[in-house]
């Protein structure tokens, strides 16, 4: 998604982790969003208003009572122009402030004079968390529309471990990219597969291939920017998928099949992005001996889940072809042959285990579009407009560039 003229206001508060508001104003400076920052007086204390100025490239906001700070009307005006405010990290203060309407200072006024959206990423100590002042302070919230992000659990400032902890800020990314999206995929249910499988030959080795996940993980998350209720599949990836995605793992071919033919049925859209085994050895029970100079591998072809889906299918199914030759006829062949309603093509040296990817899309009724090279990352939202467009039952591309 190509952020344009996006404005964000961040909020940093009085919590130890502060500091990491200069790097999440680097990411956001990265992904093109405008940032102006304000601060409260404790936020000050942990990390100085030069650095999120020099990072922001605008100058800190903090004092409602500075004329030199615009028109005298900040604490109104500001949050006119924005598409978010996001108070990251939130003390459990500021919440508590938030909650009771309160407003004693910039960041608190401008909040409660909004008319933008509100997006909150608590961080602090578990029993400032867990105190059920901040549990109801966060009940109230909740109630009045604003949005959460975070926190996650893992070790804390103070040695502790548990709830409380600033969410990872390429979580919270993906949140304000969310909230700032177009919700393109709104009300939808989609299911992802992504990454390769892993069959077992004796009890120590295995066949795989080399798919990275990279690209199916790149839809997820796009997805899930885009406003949808995304489930992901996820077999042997080298990549991290965002923790805000719901994943279930599936290592192999016969635990791929169970999970998506147990998850197909409630999803609208299913998007077969995973390279799942299409032969899986017999199985030692014993580790082979390496006595012989040449060793021969029984493989039995596996069910083609993908074309079993297709034929009995109840939704819309999206396939992808890796082909080494032949793309655009070796594609339509799979998308006739399974049934599918679209397919995602592209050359295996071109895109397998690559950060880059070049693709064609095939529609049901014949339409290819080339795609251009592009980081999959960005490419995942093409490519989900395109699948949008089919959806909808209209012409593909009709409305690309409304991401
Ligand atoms: C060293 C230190 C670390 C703190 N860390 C946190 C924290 O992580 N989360 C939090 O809610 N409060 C934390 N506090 C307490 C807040 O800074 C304090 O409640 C302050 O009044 C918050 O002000 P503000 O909400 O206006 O920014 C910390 C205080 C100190 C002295």
């Amino acid at each position: 998604m190509q952020i344009v003229n996006k404005k964000i206001i961040l909020g940093v508060t009085g919590s130890i982790s502060a500091y990491k508001a200069a790097e999440l104003i680097r990411l956001l400076r990265k992904s093109n969003f405008f940032v102006q920052v304000v601060m409260t007086q404790s936020a000050k204390e942990f990390i100085s208003p030069i650095t999120l100025q020099a990072l922001s490239g605008n100058p800190v906001l903090e004092n409602m009572w500075e004329p030199s700070e615009g028109n005298g009307m900040e604490h109104i005006n500001l949050s006119r122009t924005a598409d978010l405010i996001v108070i990251a990290p939130a003390s459990a203060n500021f919440m508590a402030k938030l909650a009771n309407g309160m407003a004693d200072d910039l960041l608190s006024n401008l909040c409660l004079a909004r008319n933008c959206p509100l997006l909150i990423a608590p961080a602090m100590n578990l029993e400032m968390w867990n105190n059920p002042a901040t549990q109801r302070n966060l009940k109230l919230l909740e109630k009045d529309g604003v949005l959460l992000s975070g926190p996650d659990i893992g070790e804390q400032a103070c040695g502790e471990y548990g709830l409380g902890r600033l969410i990872e800020l390429e979580d919270l990314m993906l949140d304000i990219k969310k909230y700032t999206s177009n919700a393109l995929l709104k009300d939808k249910k989609i299911l992802i597969s992504a990454g390769g499988t892993i069959e077992k030959i004796d009890p120590a080795r295995a066949i795989t291939n080399l798919s990275s996940g990279l690209m199916g993980i790149a839809l997820a998350e796009a997805a899930y920017v885009l406003g949808a209720d995304v489930t992901l599949i996820k077999g042997n990836c080298s990549v991290n998928v965002s923790k805000s995605i719901k994943q279930i793992e599936a290592i192999n071919h016969a635990e791929m099949q169970k999970v998506i033919e147990k998850h197909i049925q409630v999803n609208d859209i299913y998007i077969s992005a995973a390279a799942i085994s299409d032969y899986i050895p017999k199985l030692s029970g014993h580790k082979l001996k390496k006595d012989q100079e040449a060793l021969q591998l029984e493989l039995h072809k596996s069910e083609d889940i993908l074309k079993k889906i297709g034929i009995n299918k109840a939704n819309f199914i999206v396939g992808f072809a890796a082909e080494s030759e032949n793309l655009v006829e070796n594609a339509k062949k799979k998308l006739k042959s399974k049934n599918l309603d679209l397919i995602v093509g592209n050359l295996i040296d071109d895109s397998m285990n690559k950060r880059d990817a070049k693709t064609i899309i095939i529609s049901k009724n014949g339409e290819v579009i080339d795609l251009d090279k592009k980081n999959k990352n960005l490419l995942a939202f093409d490519i989900l407009s395109y699948i949008n467009d089919a959806y909808s039952g209209d012409k593909l591309g009709e409305f690309i560039g409304r991401l």
